[in-house]
């Protein structure tokens, strides 16, 4: 196998355009900054400039990206990938046909690169000098390849790039079969988002590119991808199988996907079916199957008619980190989501709603990361409530969110960058900046401008603004002046004065909390009613308390609880979590906030059970506050359990637990 971590390739001595870090570069730079006051700090401050041909160049707005995408655009990408088991890695080549943005005024193009193994670089079918340079945090190393002629605008040049990926790959995490739970194979799966796409292999990572893909994928086992399957073409080869996979509407890197493990399927609707491991396979079937249609039915309605032809599902092992990530085609989702009572599948109306949100439009940079999930998280809530019973469960959702809201912005402070819709990221990894804030910040602007005009007209905006940027990504004021635009029609002249009054600045750029709506309350007051009773210490808890409720209500009632001035007692919160059935629920996350006020209370009974549920899931919305919540209570218990499971967890779980824990990356 090829060197781990090695950066190869001939020197690089006749670039005649400087680094992107290089001041004479940043120099050049300033002209584009006065494009608009409102722009974001970071925004349109690095876009490199090539004299006048360049003048209707869109420039680089995204921070986190070193690729000079301004004068190359990737339009189509090969991955002809094999999945290597014993090595741990992908090892092939990828094609990248670029367009050239300029006339002939780029002499190399830029991508972006982290801990691959380059092996060789051919720019259109013949050798090129390429560099790997050095690294730099949080982007990683930019590959520059020259283009001695330059290209004529328009024209498609076509860069191939041998490689493997490392053992410092932070896209992929590899399972041993012992790890998996029929133990019959090894197992593998990528998470790309938001910007680990570039140490699957080099190439522009970032939102603001969108490519349309070939997948030609070898392996011992099955395969999926973010493409169609193309299933006549899959060919045997021995131990291993050619898979291939086609995706025809043009996305970002980071929806690009991979799995491959001994995975089975069944159908859960017309257009879907459930991919996941054979013992999981009737139970992940029963979860999906009454509800995959009607979501897809639900959300067409709202917007319009899914554009990707299939949705699927893969229910992957429990150390995927997320709670499911919309790669198109296939859903990757946590195993927490089949927990036996269809409480949780709201998540694959969340996924299934990037469909359009994300996915079809989609924020240009990390920073506008409220369009992609502020509008998912919107549609989500129209989606379930469509099916779930009307505005009362609408409101239901949205006062959780309120609450995480809250929550997040005490943690942060209120005059956090983090806590802004647009957040900036100049040298800022995203996985730091991930949080609550964009999903629920996001969502209650989506909602006051739905309030705003109303429901019935808003309902009219959604197809126009998805029509619109469909197939493109676009910044927060893109957004505002599409609404404007839209708004702007005579039919609509009665709402002027309304929409003037939009605060989009203070919106978009302050911090702490928007102002709060008024909320339907009907469905939350008895989650809180029963949360004043629990306030009394003499009050005797019976399992019909909760047991018609949703798992939801169960939640909302525990967090109030959580936020209690005063801890309850350790005798109380071991009685709740009796009484309630909590402490071994199937639901993760009934189980995780029952712990949160176990721990609050200092029942030291339930630290092991704690330790066990973070040796269970890796998905990090439950792992980090887990381990932030044992690390108060009993740090020893916390640094064991993370040692114990260090393995288990994806490498991004793994690296923002050793952030929570103040604990050094293991060598
Ligand atoms: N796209 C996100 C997951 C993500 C975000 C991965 C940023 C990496 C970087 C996905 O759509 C998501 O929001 N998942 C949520 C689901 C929930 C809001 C229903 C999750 O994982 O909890
Ligand atoms: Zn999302």
């Amino acid at each position: 196998m090829w060197g781990r971590g090695l950066l190869r390739g001939a020197k690089f001595a006749q670039l005649s355009s400087p680094s992107p870090s290089s001041p004479s570069s940043r120099s050049l730079l300033s002209a584009a900054s006065t494009a608009s006051s409102n722009l974001l700090s970071s925004q349109y401050q690095r876009g490199r400039w090539f004299g006048s041909s360049t003048a209707n160049m869109a420039p680089i707005r995204d921070p986190n990206t070193l690729s000079n995408y301004d004068a190359w655009r990737t339009r189509h990408t090969t991955a002809n990938l094999k999945i290597d088991f014993t090595d741990k890695c992908l090892r092939g080549s990828v094609i990248l046909e670029l367009e050239s943005q300029t006339d002939k005024a780029s002499k190399e193009i830029i991508l972006d690169s982290s801990y691959v193994a380059v092996n060789s670089i051919k720019l259109n079918s013949a050798p090129s000098t390429w560099e790997t340079k050095a690294r730099t945090e949080p982007n990683g190393s930019p590959v520059h390849i020259a283009v001695p002629e330059g290209a004529t605008k328009g024209e498609v040049v076509k860069v191939e790039i041998e490689l493997a990926t490392t053992d410092k790959c932070t896209a992929l995490q590899w399972l041993t079969p012992a790890q998996t739970s029929n133990k019959a194979a090894p197992f593998m799966f990528s998470q790309c988002q938001a910007i680990h796409a570039r140490s699957l292999f080099p190439c522009q990572d970032t939102p603001d590119v969108k490519s349309t893909y070939d997948f030609n994928i070898t392996s011992p086992y099955v395969v999926v991808a973010s493409g169609v399957p193309v299933p006549d073409e899959t060919k045997d080869l021995g131990e291993e199988k050619l898979y291939k996979f086609q995706q025809k509407v043009p996305i970002p890197s980071y929806l690009f996907a991979l799995s491959s493990g001994d995975i089975a399927s069944a159908p859960v609707g017309k257009r879907s079916c459930v991919c996941t491991g054979p013992n999981e396979l009737k139970e992940s079937q029963w979860e999906l199957e009454g509800d995959m249609d009607k979501f897809l039915e639900a959300a067409e309605k709202i917007v319009f008619p899914y554009r990707w032809g299939e949705y699927n599902v893969l229910v992957l092992p429990p150390s995927f980190p997320y709670g499911g990530m919309e790669n198109p085609i296939f859903t990757f989702a946590t195993p927490t989501i089949i927990s036996g009572d269809k409480q949780n599948i709201d998540v694959i109306a969340h996924e299934l709603a990037h469909s359009w949100s994300g996915n079809l439009v989609t924020s240009c940079s990390w920073e506008h990361f409220w369009l992609n999930e502020g509008w998912t998280m919107y549609l989500e809530r129209r989606i379930l409530a469509s099916i779930h019973g009307g505005d009362a469960h609408f409101d239901f959702s949205a006062i959780r969110g309120w609450k995480a809201l809250e929550e997040a912005i005490k943690e942060y402070g209120e005059d956090h960058e983090f806590t802004k819709l647009c957040i900036s990221h100049k040298g800022i990894d995203p996985d730091d900046a991930f949080s609550t804030v964009p999903y629920e910040k996001g969502f209650h602007f989506v909602w006051s401008l739905d309030r705003l005009v109303g429901r019935e007209n808003f309902d009219k905006f959604i197809p126009y603004y998805f029509g619109k940027w469909s197939n493109k990504s676009l910044d927060s004021y893109e957004f505002k002046n599409t609404f404007l635009e839209f708004f702007s029609a005579p039919e609509y002249s009665d709402l002027k004065d309304k929409i003037a009054s939009i605060d989009w600045e203070g919106r978009f750029h302050s911090t702490g909390l928007p102002p709060k709506p008024e909320f339907d309350t009907s469905l939350a007051d008895v989650c809180y009613e029963l949360a004043e009773k629990w306030k009394s210490k003499d009050f005797t808890p019976s399992p019909s308390d909760v047991s018609s409720w949703t798992g939801n209500q169960i939640l909302v009632f525990l967090n109030a609880v959580q936020d209690f001035e005063q801890p309850l007692t350790v005798e109380q919160s071991q009685a709740l979590g009796k009484a309630y059935g909590l402490s071994e629920s199937k639901n993760a996350e009934l189980k995780a906030a029952y712990f949160h006020i176990a721990m609050r209370s200092k029942d030291t009974s339930a630290y092991q059970g704690v330790a066990d549920l973070l040796g269970d899931v890796g998905r990090m919305k439950f792992v980090r506050p887990l381990f932030r919540g044992l690390n108060k209570v009993d740090r020893e218990l916390a640094l064991k359990t993370f040692e114990k499971n260090r393995e288990f967890y994806h490498p991004i779980c793994r690296q923002m637990v050793e952030k929570d824990l103040g604990v050094a990356a293991a060598a």
